[in-house]
């Protein structure tokens, strides 16, 4: 048996395009749920984290009608919608294999229920994705990571409306039919967990606006994972081969002692907030375990006839998850807490933790693998992994992330493992490869690339991109198809 990555390993990378395209005004692009997303510069730490993801109905229609950047992040990202011949070339020179960015809703339906696509914006992706190739890498495309046309919001609740199922499916079968040629790897919706943990994010939802609140969330979740099913129906008629699969945001989440109750909670937190879903993708149908969450909580789902059948018969091709760290599941309130992807979460004491509190544990990543693998059988991608940190640009010029390559270094020799544990694994691409604005706390300060980009906070910089240390190591790892993980 041959140890290690197999030679078709996609090594890549991962960005979400309103994290980084921004000319959110431009190539007729309508508004979406990131361009609403208000940020001070001069927030500190604690205000970022919590400010960051909460969405009002009157902070939502203010923003709708203010044209400003300054206090908009995502509207300005990093200007990839420009830069990108620039920044592929930058990842051909890595030896990247394979690129995953997302398509903006928004920009091929402004307001997600036009009749007509808007041609600019199919013609964006034509180029971009054709330049991928040209430059020696496959395309990964999320269809659709947290950005949900604005008027989607506040017409019809998001995803909480069946009709937005509608919009979903003109939305795919335009990408599948125009696109389909130059797509690899679809993947409908990033971290679909996201919708229950950041119901704004995932599903569209704004909690005020809502009478109930947890009903709306199991309604949109119902709603998207149809969507979802569609999707892979369409795809497999439309673009017949090619793959189309199902996220997570991977928690992997350990009973906080071996008591019987703490590795309950662990089961059951992990059924609630991952494996339902992938239940659903994968498998094709409601577990009995989220059924009666359902029933005690009170939640009803609505389903249409035929729901159930489409669920069954277009199950994923494959499975992925985005994986920066591990969580702890405890029963005693007052165990220590530390932040965390998505979540607020308990503390591990055994590890070690990121400037913003996510727990790195690279071990953790080869266990989700077995377990993934164990319990669907489908092949496997790691379609986000990284470190955020306050990188330094040196007075040499430079950025000299070593504890960045560490923990890449780490989590590669994980997947390895994994890989000669027998786990299918296709690929692999390092979240924020460029320097990308980030998701929750809404700043350029928090850079995972290995490409450093000249922007702070408020949006002020060159611009200019500059090679991190971690550049030339993954360089070095690709060139050796992962066999030199040295640091
Ligand atoms: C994932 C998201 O949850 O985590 C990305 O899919 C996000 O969009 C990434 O950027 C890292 O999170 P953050 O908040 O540090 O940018």
């Amino acid at each position: 048996m041959k140890k290690g990555f197999p030679d078709n390993f996609l090594f890549g990378g991962a960005i979400a395009g309103s994290q980084a395209d921004g000319a959110y005004n431009e190539g007729g692009r309508g508004m979406d749920t990131q361009d609403m997303r208000y940020f001070d510069p001069n927030w500190d730490a604690e205000t970022r984290s919590s400010e960051g993801l909460k969405m009002t109905t009157e902070k939502f229609k203010k923003a709708m009608a203010d044209p400003d950047t300054t206090h908009y992040p995502f509207r300005r990202g990093i200007d990839f919608y420009h830069t990108y011949p620039d920044d592929l070339a930058l990842m051909q020179e890595m030896g990247m294999r394979l690129f995953r960015t997302s398509i903006c809703w928004s920009r091929i339906f402004p307001n997600g229920d036009d009749e007509e696509p808007n041609e600019e914006g199919i013609q964006y992706y034509i180029d971009l994705f054709t330049e991928c190739h040209k430059r020696g890498m496959k395309v990964f495309a999320t269809i659709q990571h947290y950005s949900i046309p604005a008027h989607l919001v506040l017409k019809y609740h998001g995803w909480r409306s069946r009709e937005t199922v509608k919009f979903f499916e003109r939305y795919v079968d335009v990408l599948f039919h125009r696109l389909g040629g130059l797509v690899d790897y679809w993947l409908p919706f990033n971290e679909f967990n996201g919708g229950i943990m950041m119901p704004y994010n995932g599903v569209g939802l704004i909690e005020d606006y809502e009478d109930n609140y947890q009903q709306a969330i199991y309604q949109s979740m119902h709603h998207e994972l149809v969507a979802n099913a569609i999707a892979v129906k369409k795809a497999h008629e439309i673009i017949p081969g090619v793959p189309v699969g199902g996220m997570l945001a991977g928690l992997v989440t350990y009973p906080a002692t071996c008591r019987p109750a703490d590795v309950m909670k662990a089961i059951q937190d992990t059924q609630q907030e991952d494996f339902f879903i992938t239940d659903v993708m994968a498998r094709g149908a409601y577990p009995g375990y989220i059924k009666r969450y359902f029933e005690e909580k009170g939640i009803k789902i609505e389903k249409e006839p035929g729901d159930d059948e489409l669920l069954k018969n277009n199950t994923v091709d494959f499975l992925s998850y985005s994986y920066y760290m591990s969580m702890v599941s405890a029963t005693d309130p007052n165990w220590q807490k530390t932040d965390g992807n998505l979540l607020m979460g308990s503390k591990n004491p055994y590890l070690e933790s990121s400037d913003w509190g996510w727990q790195i544990d690279p071990e953790g990543l080869r266990i989700s693998l077995n377990v993934m693998y164990d319990r669907y059988g489908l092949p496997l991608f790691i379609a986000e992994n990284g470190i955020g940190a306050h990188d330094v640009l040196s007075e040499d010029g430079k950025v000299h992330d070593s504890y960045r390559i560490e923990y890449m270094s780490k989590h590669l020799e994980q997947m390895r493992e994994a890989i000669n544990d027998g786990v299918e694994l296709l690929g692999y691409t390092a979240w924020g490869i460029i320097d990308i604005v980030s998701c929750s706390g809404m700043e350029m300060s928090k850079r995972y690339g290995v490409i450093y980009v000249d922007l702070d906070d408020a949006g002020n910089g060159s611009g200019k991109r500059i090679k991190k240390d971690s550049f030339e190591w993954y360089r070095k790892c690709i060139a050796s198809n992962g066999e030199d993980l040295s640091y």
